[in-house]
């Protein structure tokens, strides 16, 4: 007879347990961008609702910032670095491709007992990284995961680029994911659509670069360029429609929501999207991209973390997270608030 395969026990539940972020020390105003994109304090507020920005300094690189946030986080969930099963690390600005930054940093945790992978789905990193989370812990393959989202958009932009420059930011946030009572990650829903890959993308890759160096060497390293416009009407239309499937995934309703966190691309969208879903104005929406610039796979975590730290949003609430970004990728999902 066939031996039969043991498998570890699932939970049935799984929930973020704890929150962290850490926000690089550099903070930079419009004026201080406005410069070399002949624009100004006044158009980049009305254009995108940012204030200001944090940049990475040279310290503060992808595994260092990753690691702080992640520390923050596992201190909030009371949860030990030993007891962490997989650290799942959503970037698209390691440009280090090689190992995974989150091999690096679970060592640095004390994670020795994690396996460890890093993600690419750009502005929706950090949700990828919680749906697959959620299914790890209840699926058993570990009692608790470590999702980080981390970028350092500062490497990939062109700051001479009107389209980008002022946008893009840097960051980290991070929250650990175990075994729940209740349900505390509602199911994903999620996608992706590669026909519309060049609204977001960087402009060569790297292999091209090397070739075009090697016949002149002050050609320019790839940068992220974006086609504003068509990526602003998919964010609007389309997104609100992921939300509202997600909502009904979850079988909660608009009135049910405490509080609104999408990804922090502009302040504009988040706007359109709050209209769009008619969230009642109990609904605590998420605005870290005022302060903070788009950062990415770490703008939802960041800006769960600054409706926390806030008050605007408390342990147990409701809210709606919602990723979006290149690829075209996105992924939604209803979750408790840790
Ligand atoms: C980037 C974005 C703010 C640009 O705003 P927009 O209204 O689409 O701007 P346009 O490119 O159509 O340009 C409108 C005008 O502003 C000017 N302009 C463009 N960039 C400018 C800048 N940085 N500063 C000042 N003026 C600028 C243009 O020259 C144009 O001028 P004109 O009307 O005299 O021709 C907007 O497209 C957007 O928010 N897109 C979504 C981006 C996003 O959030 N992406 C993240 C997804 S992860």
């Amino acid at each position: 007879m066939r031996a039969s395969i043991r498998t570890s026990v699932p939970v049935r539940h799984a929930a973020m347990l704890g929150v962290g972020a850490y926000r690089p020390r550099l903070v930079v105003d419009n004026d201080q961008v406005a410069g070399l994109i002949d624009s100004s304090d006044e158009w980049i507020r009305t254009r995108s609702g940012i204030r200001s920005r944090r940049w990475a300094s040279e310290d503060e690189t992808i595994v260092e910032m990753a690691t702080a946030a992640a520390s923050a986080a596992l201190e909030s969930s009371g949860i030990d670095p030993e007891r962490i099963g997989c650290v799942l690390l959503a970037t698209i600005s390691n440009l280090r491709q090689t190992p995974a930054a989150a091999s690096e940093v679970a060592t640095r945790l004390g994670a020795v007992n994690a396996g460890a992978m890093d993600i690419s789905a750009a502005c929706a990193g950090f949700c990828y990284g919680l749906a697959l989370a959620g299914d790890i812990v209840r699926g058993g393959s570990a009692e608790h995961v470590l999702v980080i989202g981390v970028e350092r958009m500062t490497d990939l932009i062109d700051d001479r680029d009107r389209g980008t420059a002022f946008l893009f930011a840097d960051g980290a946030g991070a929250a650990v994911v175990g075994g729940s009572d209740e349900p505390g990650i509602g199911p994903v829903v999620w996608g992706s659509d590669g026909s519309q890959a060049e609204l977001i993308s960087q402009d060569h890759s790297w292999l091209d670069w090397r070739d075009q160096l090697a016949k002149d060497p002050s050609a320019e390293a790839p940068a992220l360029r974006m086609n504003g416009q068509p990526v602003f009407r998919w964010a609007t239309v389309e997104m609100a429609k992921v939300a509202r499937r997600t909502l009904e995934a979850a079988g909660i309703d608009v009135a049910d929501l405490d509080a609104f966190i999408p990804h922090q691309a502009n302040d504009r969208i988040t706007e359109a999207l709050a209209r769009s879903l008619r969230l009642p104005s109990s609904v605590a929406i998420a605005r870290d991209v005022v302060e903070q610039g788009n950062t990415s796979a770490a703008s939802v975590p960041l800006a769960i973390d600054a409706l926390l730290s806030s008050g605007a949003a408390r342990s147990g609430d409701t809210a709606l997270l919602l990723g979006f970004g290149a690829g075209l990728s996105f992924a939604g999902q209803v979750v408790v608030l840790p």
